[in-house]
């Protein structure tokens, strides 16, 4: 693992939680920042290269994947780049019939909705990981002392895109599998969790410095299911990077009501939508737990004085963590204009830190 690289980045000090002997966060050079699906398609150098290429076989272009990876870092200076790839990565390179559709996901050619589908669900090579890791590895080089984040789907959120075989509104799906057929449930929900834990663990040992564990959907869970259904499944995904000394953090929508479940799966730092205030997270997480977020994307279109002052307060409100990086409440929504991305990461990067109170 790389870590020498990347020590002195402000993001990976924000991630760590990292204390003064006083007990007060150091202060960081500069505020870290960087977004959700900053790499895509609100970018028009990403449209240009992506045209005839459909989103799997781009993400499966170590030299595409790797320039798409690149292209916010160079134009936003953010202060982290997030590797370009997908959460259905790993069904793709197990061979599974999957396609992402434009404007609509992840389309499954046979959903797995059965004990029998759960069996004939192949297993995953690690030779097959050669794509992504070649990828990362050029990307890490060029990044030079920026981050590189890598990331994985959590398993529910890979497990409903396999029941449903497409995105849905509620998941009724595997919401209803949990409970009529647990047994299987818990069968696909642990394929689910060794392919995406690796997936996480193939692109660390090949240079990035943290990882995300995207739960997008778990905000449609109740605590109860989440505990007794889900947590333990995404502990397992988490597990095979715990030991790498590399920050994770999990991200979920709609997830207010479970922050404290997903911490104990494993996270170091905890993702957080628009919905929750940082400082009600903290109230939630306690103090000693790293945030990252939560600009909400919907005030990207707002006036720039409407969103500086949301961008104020998101920094005010993050101040109560251990550590604090700044990202938006979900991905860059598709018709962001980039050039109010760049303007939100030079007003962060301008906001002087914050002397801590004694
Ligand atoms: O900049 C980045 O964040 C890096 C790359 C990234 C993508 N997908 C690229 C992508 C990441 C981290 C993801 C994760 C992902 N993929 C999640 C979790 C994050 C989230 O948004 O909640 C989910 C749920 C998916 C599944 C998925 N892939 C969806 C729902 C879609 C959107 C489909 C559409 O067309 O509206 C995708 C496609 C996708 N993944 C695109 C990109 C850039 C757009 C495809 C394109 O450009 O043609």
């Amino acid at each position: 693992l790389v870590t020498g690289r990347t020590a002195e980045s402000p993001l990976l000090n924000q991630y760590r939680g990292s204390r003064d002997s006083a007990g007060t966060p150091a202060a960081p050079h500069r505020r870290p920042v960087w977004f959700m699906r900053q790499a895509g398609r609100s970018l028009p150098e990403y449209r240009r290269l992506r045209e005839g290429t459909s989103m799997l076989d781009a993400c499966l272009d170590p030299e595409m994947a790797s320039e798409i990876t690149m292209q916010p870092v160079r134009r936003h200076d953010v202060d982290a780049a997030i590797f370009f790839s997908d959460i259905v990565i790993p069904l793709r390179l197990a061979g599974i019939d999957v396609e992402i559709v434009p404007n609509v996901g992840p389309v499954l050619g046979t959903p797995v909705r059965s004990r029998v589908g759960v069996e004939a669900l192949p297993v995953l090579d690690d030779d097959a990981f050669a794509p992504i890791t070649e990828a990362v590895g050029r990307t890490v080089e060029q990044l030079g002392a920026t981050p590189l984040i890598g990331f994985a789907g959590a398993p529910f959120t890979l497990a409903a895109y396999m029941v449903e075989g497409r995105p849905s509104r509620d998941h009724l799906g595997p919401r209803t599998m949990m409970h009529a057929d647990p047994d299987t449930w818990h069968a696909l929900a642990s394929w689910a969790a060794d392919v995406s834990g690796r997936f996480m663990r193939a692109q660390l040992e090949a240079g990035a410095s943290a990882a995300q564990l995207f739960d997008s959907w778990a905000g449609s869970l109740g605590r109860t299911d989440y505990a007794a259904h889900v947590q333990e499944h995404s502990a397992a995904a988490l597990s095979h990077v715990s030991g790498l000394g590399a920050p994770l953090v999990h991200f979920g929508t709609g997830t207010g009501e479970i922050l404290d479940l997903m911490r104990e799966a494993g996270a170091d730092v905890i993702g957080i939508d628009y919905r929750v205030q940082l400082d009600e997270a903290t109230r939630r997480l306690g103090p000693q737990t790293p945030l990252q977020g939560n600009i909400d994307p919907a005030l990207l279109d707002a006036d720039w004085p409407v969103l500086e002052e949301h961008v104020r307060q998101v920094i005010t409100s993050g101040s109560e963590a251990a550590g604090h990086v700044l990202n938006l409440g979900h991905g860059v929504p598709p018709t962001a204009n980039p050039e109010v991305l760049t303007r939100v990461v030079e007003l962060i990067h301008s906001v002087e830190p914050s002397t801590p109170s004694a």
